[in-house]
């Protein structure tokens, strides 16, 4: 979820065929997703949540579109940016922010603190879960939150900071890398760049070689060995670029999201589930998806089609996995989970679903609620009860 800034590019491309057409949106109405210009090359990507959002070369502007169809699981306005003309952006995973010509910071999409950035020059941006940090012009780390992302606030000089939904870390020039959040140990090395995901980061020297530290439970750590030229860390996955333009992808790949395009590209950038690169005509790549849920009319409830994708929209941030089981509870499979071969019985009920820990823990009124804020429409708690009424079919 940070950005990558390429320079250079020629004009005149088609359609990449990784663009998806314009869908008709039936859900979300006048707020509809918009797809990529047609055709259009473009100078940026940043694939964010369950979106991806690039800068035109045409004329500094940003495009952003849903990854694999309409977002109805989790639409904040964040695929409507402002006007302008911007040399970056970076898509988070409710919330996206960009930078302008003067490097004044605008973000959208989520409300709250993390979408609220001081008035100063930045060079870059990287839009987490819960806050958004970026570095000044004069080479200081400054980040914005919700109240929820307070923990994930570092400050002070650095020459590369990126968020992830649990940790931020910093690249410092003295050597250290500082990881706030608890997530996310902080680590050591000569960093020309960090990238945060859940729970883990990975690092690329200024010799271009990578490091990987913090959890492996999806492979996160097993980095290629060589050189790079990027890297960009998703939620519990990771990609690289070669200094020759290739790309490899690592850690979880439970929707396509490691299935990198051969061929050879200029940047690269991982969302939650998906990732997308720009190869040196402009065009926009992307591999990973996720369902949207659609239920179909007459259509019996499911888990993996129906349910499971709410929990990639809303919960996988910080429900991807590290040491405690009780976070990894909504990852892919989580039927198990929820009908009571976990750990923890009970997560879910069929003779009384509105007062499963499930649904407790999603209702507005929950003191602690699921996510933290607040943002999982009633409509998507209904169809949880009414899934677990029916039986909780896998
Ligand atoms: C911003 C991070 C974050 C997000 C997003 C999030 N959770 Fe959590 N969740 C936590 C943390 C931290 C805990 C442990 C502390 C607690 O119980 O409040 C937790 C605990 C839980 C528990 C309690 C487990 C138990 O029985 O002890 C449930 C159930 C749960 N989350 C469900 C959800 C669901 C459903 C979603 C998405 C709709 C979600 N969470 C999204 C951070 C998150």
């Amino acid at each position: 979820m940070r950005f990558i800034l390429a320079a250079g590019l020629v004009s005149c491309t088609t359609r990449s065929p990784y663009i998806p057409e314009p869908e008709p949106d039936t859900a979300a109405g006048a707020d509809s997703a918009p797809a990529a210009p047609d055709p259009e090359v473009f100078a940026a990507v940043s694939a964010g949540g369950w979106y991806t959002c690039a800068i035109r070369v045409s004329d500094h502007g940003i495009s952003c579109w849903w990854a694999d169809g309409p977002g109805r699981l989790a639409d904040f306005g964040q695929t409507h940016p402002p006007e302008g003309a911007f040399a970056a952006v970076s898509a988070g995973m409710w919330h996206a922010c960009a930078i302008d010509l003067d490097g004044g910071a605008h973000c959208w999409g989520q409300a709250g603190g993390k979408v609220a950035p001081p008035d100063e020059a930045f060079d870059t941006i990287s839009a987490g879960m819960t806050a958004t940090c970026g570095r000044t012009r004069g080479g200081d780390v400054r980040c914005w939150a919700d109240t929820h992302g307070g923990d994930l606030v570092l400050d002070g000089e650095a020459h590369s900071v990126s968020v992830g939904p649990r940790a931020t870390c910093a690249a410092r020039s003295d050597g250290t890398v500082d990881c706030a959040g608890g997530h996310v140990p902080s680590a050591s090395g000569d960093l020309a760049e960090v990238a945060t995901g859940a729970y883990f980061a990975c690092g690329r020297a200024v010799d271009g070689t990578l490091s990987c530290w913090g959890d492996d439970r999806y492979g996160q750590l097993r980095h290629p060995a060589g050189a790079f030229s990027a890297v960009t860390v998703g939620v519990a996955h990771a990609c690289a670029l070669s200094e020759e333009g290739a790309l490899s992808c690592w850690g979880d790949g439970s929707y396509g999201q490691l299935d990198a395009p051969s061929g050879v590209f200029a940047a690269v950038d991982a969302g939650t589930n998906h990732a997308c690169a720009l190869d040196a005509d402009g065009g926009v790549s992307c591999w990973g998806s996720l369902p949207d849920g659609t239920v179909a009319e007459g259509e019996a409830l499911s888990h993996d089609a129906h349910i499971q994708p709410i929990w990639d929209a809303h919960c996988l941030g910080c429900h991807a996995g590290d040491a405690v089981p009780k976070l990894s509870l909504l990852r892919p499979a989580a039927h198990d989970n929820i009908t009571g071969a976990s750990w923890r019985e009970g997560l879910g009920s069929v003779t009384d679903p509105d007062s499963s820990r499930l649904v407790f823990r999603m209702r507005d009124d929950a003191v602690a609620p699921m996510p933290p804020t607040h943002a999982v429409p009633d409509a998507q708690v209904e169809r949880l009860v009414d899934w677990m009424a029916a039986g909780m079919a896998p």
